[in-house]
């Protein structure tokens, strides 16, 4: 089919042509003298991302998952004990994660479309009076429901409770998006990958570790050795990596980090905001329910949208991708065939968004969902005039 397929999944996202021409160089050598003038500026804008003084940025070759295992590894000690709430499929890996590396997880578990269940974690931390529990572990924005979670009320419920848990947060989906504030929510260490807000390929686990969490990094005893943060940081301060590094990602994330910059946090974020919008009016439009179970959990990176009984959207997002040239994200595990997801985040405008709704009502309409044609794309509209 002629013209571009487009790109509306929850990430990998689209590459503005400025960062892929970026990563279009010959290969060079990354001990070549004066990295460090490449690299320090670098870590110093990824501080400003992750809204942190002090924290310490890391740059892993990987992807968002090996964040997590960097995070975990590198902070907890074999038999830790740690309080998670499964929502959606990447809260739920994060977990299965934990078990396979034995480490004691506490689940409560949340119907699919629920955020962060803050009173049974009152309860259950309340009742820790030994601190057995060692971090919480939040998913920010959870991709596969779309919904975004307090991080800053879990932050203030460990306070409250004065529980000296660490709090570990996956921002895969939400850092350089949604704004993260790691120094003011008290984030020991923050998990991101390049291909969401970065803009980027898959291939870089980015992450932040507080201090407090690099003192604990010293002396804790889970087994690691690729992604061991000290060994990585005592060679990063010279500018260099411990290993062959992907310096064409990494080229790729100085132009990535330069548009952000460019275009301001905050900007980036109110984008996110107003696009988001404009999907979530689109399908109260069309009369369908968001995944998420309230306003205050609408993520501004993901609309996950649920599909009337008898339809199954896995129809809907193969019709979008093989008539339409586009791709939607589909429903993940318990939610399979029960939604699906417009990914609204990195590289985008009002036009693309519109895009994106016009592709959803045409693709919804052929598999026989009941709707009015145009009412989301109006709305959409109507939303998106200035
Ligand atoms: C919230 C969240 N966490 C973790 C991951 C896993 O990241 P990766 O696929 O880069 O390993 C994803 C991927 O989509 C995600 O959305």
């Amino acid at each position: 089919m002629p013209g571009k397929t487009s790109l509306f999944v929850p990430g990998p996202t689209n590459m503005p042509d400025r960062v892929r021409q970026s990563m279009d160089i010959s290969n060079e050598d990354h001990r070549a003298p004066g990295m460090e003038k490449f690299w320090h500026p670098l870590i110093s804008d990824l501080r400003k991302v992750f809204e942190t003084e002090s924290g310490q940025p890391f740059v892993f070759p990987g992807t968002g998952s090996s964040g997590w295992e960097a995070a975990l590894t590198n902070l907890l000690n074999k038999g830790d004990k740690v309080l998670s709430a499964r929502f959606g499929q990447f809260s739920h890996l994060w977990i299965e994660m934990c078990k396979k590396l034995h480490i004691d997880v506490e689940v409560v578990d949340v119907d699919w479309g629920g955020g962060t269940p803050h009173d049974e974690f009152e309860k259950i931390l309340s009742e820790d009076n030994n601190h057995e529990i060692k971090a919480v572990l939040i998913t920010h924005n959870e991709t596969s429901t779309g919904v975004t979670n307090n991080v800053s009320a879990t932050r203030d419920l460990l306070n409250k409770l004065n529980h000296p848990a660490l709090l570990f947060v996956d921002g895969v989906s939400s850092i350089g998006s949604i704004k993260f504030e790691m120094d003011s929510w008290g984030v020991d260490v923050a998990v991101s990958g390049s291909q969401k807000g970065f803009m980027l390929p898959a291939g870089l686990a980015i992450s932040c570790v507080s201090q407090k969490g690099l003192e604990i990094a010293k002396s804790s005893n889970l087994p690691r050795a690729y992604f061991d943060y000290h060994d990585m940081m005592k060679v990063n301060e010279t500018g260099y990596w411990p290993y062959t590094n992907p310096m064409p990602l990494l080229r790729g994330l100085r132009e990535a980090l330069n548009m952000m910059m460019e275009e301001g946090l905050d900007n980036i974020y109110s984008r996110h905001l107003f696009l988001a919008q404009a999907v979530q009016k689109a399908t109260q439009a069309w009369g369908l329910e968001m995944c998420a179970k309230d306003q205050s959990l609408y993520s501004n990176t993901v609309t996950a949208i649920m599909v009337p009984e008898g339809i199954d959207s896995t129809d809907i997002v193969k019709t979008a991708y093989n008539k339409y040239n586009t791709s939607f994200g589909g429903g993940l595990n318990k939610v399979a065939g029960k939604l699906f997801r417009i990914g609204h985040l990195g590289d985008l405008n009002s036009t693309m968004i519109l895009g994106a709704i016009s592709t959803a009502e045409l693709a919804m309409y052929d598999v026989g969902i009941n709707f009015e044609l145009g009412s989301g794309v109006a709305a959409a509209i109507k939303h998106l005039k200035i």
